[in-house]
């Protein structure tokens, strides 16, 4: 018989094989009910506990699906990969790394001790892109000549990731700007700090709109073609960001995506991905596909139980991990 073949020669099943398998997945996790919606946020501790939606888009376009993939949830964290993919496309992979820091925290998404702890030690107060601190420091650092602008410019990335113009849930962001005194918190710690030299209530502002963005389980999977398929949308062959921005924007999902139980994550799936607490997570094997699964409750981390479950079992039956 002949070896085994190396990971990146495994042929893609068919689609009507991904079916079976996002079908299978869903039947096996929708009748879990371990975690809870997110509660620190009022408008997301109403939404619907048993939405289960699960999307695959390849990284030709192809999209496959099941449940409540056209249910729109607020992208929260999974936002903060997009945010990066604009830096880092108009500064450049070092500089980001130099003005932020790219080393996981082990710490929760929002902590300030993490920020305290990198500052005593000489390291970069922020942690990286994809924790609250990094986030609000990515917005700061976005080029552009007003807040007004900043904001455009990222949400039109959002926008042209996905190939379709996204909305602001207006409720999840009144609901969030009206409890995010702890985002605030370290928006002004990372102002005396020196990080963040412009105004830090506009960084958090900016930031808070971004985490608002209404997307479905379909949109976030098209979002992660785009990153799967070197940065140029697959659908509308727009090319948002380049390869090396891609790439660049995939190493932190693998070490930071799922907060400090990335490590857990990445030993079980093997693959980058990236967590919200409106209950969506995606994850990308580049070159092949993205998978976006959507289910309110969530860990004790902040991450979605089932999407987590049906990434785990549907990027095994692909062969996906890139280990
Ligand atoms: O900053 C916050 O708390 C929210 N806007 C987003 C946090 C989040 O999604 C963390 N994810 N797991």
């Amino acid at each position: 018989s002949p070896p085994a073949m190396a990971q990146g020669s495994v042929a893609m099943p068919s689609q009507a094989e991904i079916q079976r398998m996002l079908e299978a997945a869903r039947t096996k996790y929708e009748s879990v009910t371990e975690g809870k919606n997110a509660d620190y946020i009022p408008a997301l501790a109403k939404v619907d506990s048993k939405l289960f939606g699960i999307a695959v888009v390849l990284a030709n376009g192809e999209v496959v699906e099941t449940g409540d993939t056209n249910a729109p949830f607020a992208i929260e964290s999974i936002s903060k990969v997009f945010a990066l993919s604009r830096l880092i496309e108009d500064k450049g992979a070092a500089d980001v790394e130099k003005a932020i820091g790219v080393n996981a925290t082990g710490q929760p998404f929002n902590s300030v001790l993490a920020v305290e702890l990198n500052q005593m030690n000489k390291e970069h107060p922020a942690g990286n892109p994809l924790v609250n601190a990094g986030a609000i420091t990515t917005v700061a650092l976005v080029p552009a000549r007003s807040g007004a602008e900043r904001w455009d410019r990222i949400k039109k990335t959002m926008d042209a990731f996905a190939g379709r113009q996204l909305s602001v849930d207006e409720e999840v962001y009144k609901s969030e700007t009206a409890t995010n005194t702890h985002n605030r918190g370290i928006a002004y710690l990372l102002q005396s700090y020196e990080v963040i030299k412009g105004d830090p209530s506009e960084a958090l502002d900016i930031y808070t709109r971004e985490c608002s963005v209404s997307v479905t389980a379909r949109d976030l999977a098209m979002m992660g073609a785009t990153l799967a398929n070197g940065g140029t949308n697959p659908v509308t062959h727009q090319r948002i960001v380049s390869p090396d921005t891609a790439s660049h924007v995939l190493a932190m999902m693998m070490t930071g995506g799922l907060y400090e139980t990335t490590g857990t994550w990445v030993y079980r799936v093997g693959v980058p991905a990236k967590s919200g607490v409106g209950g969506g997570i995606l994850a990308v094997v580049p070159g092949k596909y993205a998978i976006a699964a959507f289910s309110p409750p969530l860990d004790k981390a902040g991450n979605s139980v089932r999407a987590q479950r049906a990434i785990e079992s549907i990027v095994q039956d692909t062969s996906g991990s890139l280990f």
